[in-house]
């Protein structure tokens, strides 16, 4: 019988870490319970999408990973918590800063105004056919003013969104109850639900993009995505499906 945790009722808080991931995946080998959150006030190695590093300034931003051990869910089913990982950053971003320009761009990055607010890194652990653990790595800029250059895109915080500075503490308590709202969503099966609102929030959609595929620069429609959550796009007249590593979107100014 799966009981639902409360997410953040442990919660180990360091000052200084390489990566929030990387110890929350120590911990969950080691068997600390679903639900248990790893924060820190800095990371010297965080970890992003594609080997990237995630930059973020000491004690400025929220940068936690949650322990996840979804083990109801078919591992090719994956990208469903991924999608209910990202609504839930689109929620508690769209609430905090009421603007109406919050975006989910495909498969989990948050953007405001075209800009990036928040990177989320989720790693799965598989036992078998099944996903042992699962750890979700976000990364939200909340205070954060000044952002160096290099990049991969252009970023901003919701102090700069919305013109104050927010309490870090608050804004991850508040997130771990959005967080939990989904992820029981997700447990009850609504999969099919959490696409749609995933898709109805989509950057781009339904717009020509200028992108990268597969090395050949073109432009191209999202559609939306497929039920594995690969991303489902028009690409010189034809709709296909695409993973993360084949396609490559320029950014929007
Ligand atoms: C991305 O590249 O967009 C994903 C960035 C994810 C960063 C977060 S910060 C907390 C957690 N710990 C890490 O090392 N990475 C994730």
């Amino acid at each position: 019988m799966f009981e639902l945790p409360v997410f953040g009722k442990n919660l180990i808080h360091l000052r200084e870490v390489d990566s929030t991931n990387r110890l929350a995946q120590a911990y969950a080998k080691e068997g600390e319970p679903e639900g248990t959150v790893v924060v820190a006030d800095f990371q010297a190695q965080g970890r992003g999408q594609g080997g990237k590093h995630w930059e973020s300034e000491p004690g400025q931003n929220l940068t936690f990973s949650l322990i996840l051990r979804p083990v109801f869910l078919p591992p090719a089913e994956a990208g469903s918590l991924s999608q209910a990982v990202a609504l839930s950053v689109h929620e508690l971003v769209s609430e905090l800063i009421e603007s109406t320009d919050v975006r989910i761009k495909w498969p989990n990055d948050i953007l405001v105004e075209h800009k990036k607010i928040c990177g989320i890194l989720i790693e799965n652990q598989l036992e078998g056919q099944k996903l042992k653990s699962t750890i979700v790595g976000i990364g939200l800029n909340v205070n954060q003013l000044f952002f160096g250059d290099g990049l991969n895109y252009p970023p901003t915080s919701l102090a700069l969104g919305k013109g104050h500075p927010f309490e870090v503490k608050a804004v991850l308590t508040r997130l771990l109850s959005i967080l939990s709202k989904n992820y029981f969503l997700l447990y009850q099966g609504a999969t099919n639900r959490l696409r749609e609102e995933f898709e109805a929030h989509l950057w781009g959609k339904g717009t020509q993009l200028p992108a990268i595929v597969m090395g050949e620069r073109g432009l191209g429609e999202i559609m939306g995505v497929h039920s594995d959550g690969r991303l489902l796009m028009k690409w010189k007249g034809t709709i296909r499906v695409f993973d993360l590593q084949e396609v490559k979107f320029m950014p929007i100014s």
